[in-house]
């Protein structure tokens, strides 16, 4: 664990930890404000986020970027973090033993961020974060506390793209992030 983010960030740049390591242009490592109240974590980088080295920057990622704008999100006043920070091929779910890999350097960020609300996007960063036993179809919407924090699980933006009922609904559970933020934030 590392109590700064200069180390923490240096510490990735050469990782061979798992062999995601090489399939990647660049590590995508995380983006936006370093003490936000709101973290969101997505699965991992896709063919956009590997060539620029940013979260989230796609497809999927305007998607979100949508979403973001109509509920007054601020994307600069989040951070946002991948379980793993390198393109799986083929844009494939992350293997169980690479987000294992990979999970220390989220779970420093956890700590150095110390977010008040989680947002679990999908079923990869519901079940890496807080067990396999979680189903995202069974989870989603509800809030889980845990040490403190609270997660919302939600389906992962991508999946928006081929359902119109899942939009409504990741509406309707960044809202209630939304609503949390607002009752907690001085
Ligand atoms: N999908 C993810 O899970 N993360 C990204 O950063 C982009 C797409
Ligand atoms: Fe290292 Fe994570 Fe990349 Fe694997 S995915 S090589 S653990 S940074």
């Amino acid at each position: 664990m590392y109590d700064n983010w200069e180390d923490l960030e240096k510490s990735i740049i050469n990782c061979k930890k798992c062999n995601l390591y090489t399939n990647r242009t660049n590590i995508v490592f995380g983006q936006g404000n370093k003490n936000a109240d709101i973290m969101f974590i997505g699965e991992g980088p896709g063919a956009d986020e590997d060539r620029q080295g940013m979260p989230f920057v796609g497809k999927a990622g305007k998607l979100m970027n949508t979403a973001f704008e109509g509920l007054g999100i601020n994307r600069e006043e989040v951070y946002i973090a991948n379980i793993v920070k390198c393109r799986p091929p083929n844009n494939r779910t992350p293997e169980s033993d690479e987000a294992t890999a990979c999970l220390d350097y989220l779970r420093n960020q956890v700590i150095l961020v110390k977010p008040k609300i989680i947002v679990l996007l999908g079923s990869t960063a519901l079940k890496n974060i807080l067990g396999n036993e979680h189903s995202i179809t069974a989870s989603r919407g509800k809030w889980i506390e845990k040490k403190g924090i609270y997660y919302m699980p939600t389906w992962h933006p991508a999946a928006l793209l081929k359902d119109e009922n899942k939009k409504i609904e990741f509406w309707r559970d960044l809202k209630a992030v939304v609503e949390r933020y607002e009752t907690i934030k001085n």
